[in-house]
């Protein structure tokens, strides 16, 4: 688990930003938090620093917006979703666990081998 800080620092409507393996943002919408990654699949920007729609993101750049519940992009430019993690609070602080590249794209399909 990645400690973001404390839930206090991320009141509703704001997000963090923090560092696993690459940069995670995290988002309260309406006390809810959600965490993706935080570079958008379009280019190199930071999604901490977009805006929030309801339980989207836009994207600073050129205002891809992706859906915090699965990483989805809604349209073009970016084409890819982003990962999406799940987010705990202990104690008033928020942590981070951070998604394998697997099971983190939601809608995935996992096809099993026998
Ligand atoms: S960098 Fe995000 S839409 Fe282009």
């Amino acid at each position: 688990m990645i400690p973001v800080g404390a839930l206090s620092d991320i009141p509703p409507g704001e997000s963090a930003r923090v560092q696993g393996e690459v940069a995670i943002a995290v988002f309260n919408v309406d006390g809810e938090l959600f965490a993706i990654d935080d570079t958008c699949t379009h280019q190199d920007a930071s999604l901490s620093d977009g805006w929030l729609e309801g339980c989207a993101v836009e994207c600073p750049l050129h205002a891809a917006c992706f859906d915090l519940r699965t990483g989805r992009p809604s349209g073009p430019p970016a084409k890819k979703p982003v990962r999406t993690h799940r987010v705990t609070v202990d104690d008033g602080i928020v942590y981070v666990l951070e998604s394998s590249d697997v099971d983190a794209v939601a809608g995935a399909v996992v096809e099993e081998v026998s």
